[in-house]
């Protein structure tokens, strides 16, 4: 049998008869996700604000045979709006196998304590954080009597690095970690997985309107300040993390924060840049 390399065959698909929620899965790493899990089998139902942009993708999407998606609106931090989304999955499909909360904000850029804005940080949290437990809060309702499903949040990098974004960013990713922990230990009990995925920078219209710059000075910027040389982070990279965490590949896996970041949490580069610095000017 010929095998095709961008779509696999019917025994690859991981997400076979499975039914997902992405949030926020009308652009970036959302939408990326909504094509990587339908490619892999999963009903999908793409929820966000964007409402002609989420439309337009789930129709471009409909149009290719066997695909089975739907798109919803809905604003995470409206308590009904997201209830009307899991119900209105659960009537259609029959069920939730996985609650992806990835829609997010940056907010405003300014990472001075003193130049933040508090109505910012009050809606930075509200979006990121709050959303967040409102999706995990309705996805539960709905896999807790099924015992089982897996609910991911998208948090970043920020959760484990910090001084590169400002303080409600940082505390709104923070807690979305706590809650899948949290939620991680609660759930266990009824076979439900929580896990979260934690992406460094990657130039989506998000980073890309946060910086105010051109997508390929982002790039540019990424490269630059990256510790894996020679990869440009994408957000196909955030799709299949989503896609093992949510796939039965992963069925131990649960209260981890899968960071994508190809290193750069973990390094330090302030040591070597003065060194290195040092020695070019003596
Ligand atoms: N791009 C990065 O560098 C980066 C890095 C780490 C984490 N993240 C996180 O990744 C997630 C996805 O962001 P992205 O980079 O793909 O950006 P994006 O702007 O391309 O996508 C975010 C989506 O969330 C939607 N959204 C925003 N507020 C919403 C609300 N109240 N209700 C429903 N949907 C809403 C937007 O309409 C948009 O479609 C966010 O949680 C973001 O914080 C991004």
């Amino acid at each position: 049998m010929q095998m095709n390399n961008s779509s696999p065959s019917p025994f690859a698909k991981r997400l076979h008869g499975k039914v997902a929620i992405v949030t926020g899965g009308a652009s970036g790493f959302g939408e990326s996700t909504v094509r990587l899990f339908t490619k892999h089998g999963a009903k999908v139902v793409i929820a966000d604000v964007q409402d002609e942009l989420g439309t337009s993708f789930c129709e471009e999407l409909l149009s290719k045979p066997g695909n089975v998606v739907m798109y919803v609106h809905c604003d995470v931090t409206i308590d009904s709006d997201v209830q009307n989304l899991v119900d209105t999955t659960v009537s259609k499909y029959g069920k939730l196998d996985i609650m992806f909360n990835n829609a997010g904000i940056s907010g405003e850029s300014d990472i001075t304590i003193l130049g933040s804005d508090i109505n910012n940080l009050k809606r930075v949290i509200e979006v990121n954080a709050f959303g967040s437990f409102l999706g995990a809060k309705h996805a539960a309702r709905a896999m807790i009597p099924a015992k089982n499903g897996v609910i991911l949040f998208t948090s970043s990098v920020s959760s484990v690095v910090a001084g590169v974004t400002s303080h409600a960013y940082a505390m709104s990713k923070h807690s979305v970690v706590g809650l899948m922990k949290n939620l991680c230990v609660e759930l266990g009990e009824h076979g439900i997985r929580v896990n979260c995925i934690s992406p460094g920078g990657v130039a989506t219209p998000l980073l890309v309107n946060a910086m105010g710059m051109e997508k390929k000075v982002v790039e540019d910027v990424l490269s630059a300040s990256g510790t894996l040389k020679g990869v440009m982070p994408t957000v196909e990279d955030v799709a299949e993390a989503a896609l093992y965490l949510g796939s039965d590949e992963a069925k131990f896996v649960s209260g981890v924060n899968l960071v994508v970041d190809g290193g750069y949490s973990i390094t330090n580069s302030s040591w070597p840049t003065v060194v290195k610095s040092l020695m070019s000017s003596t």
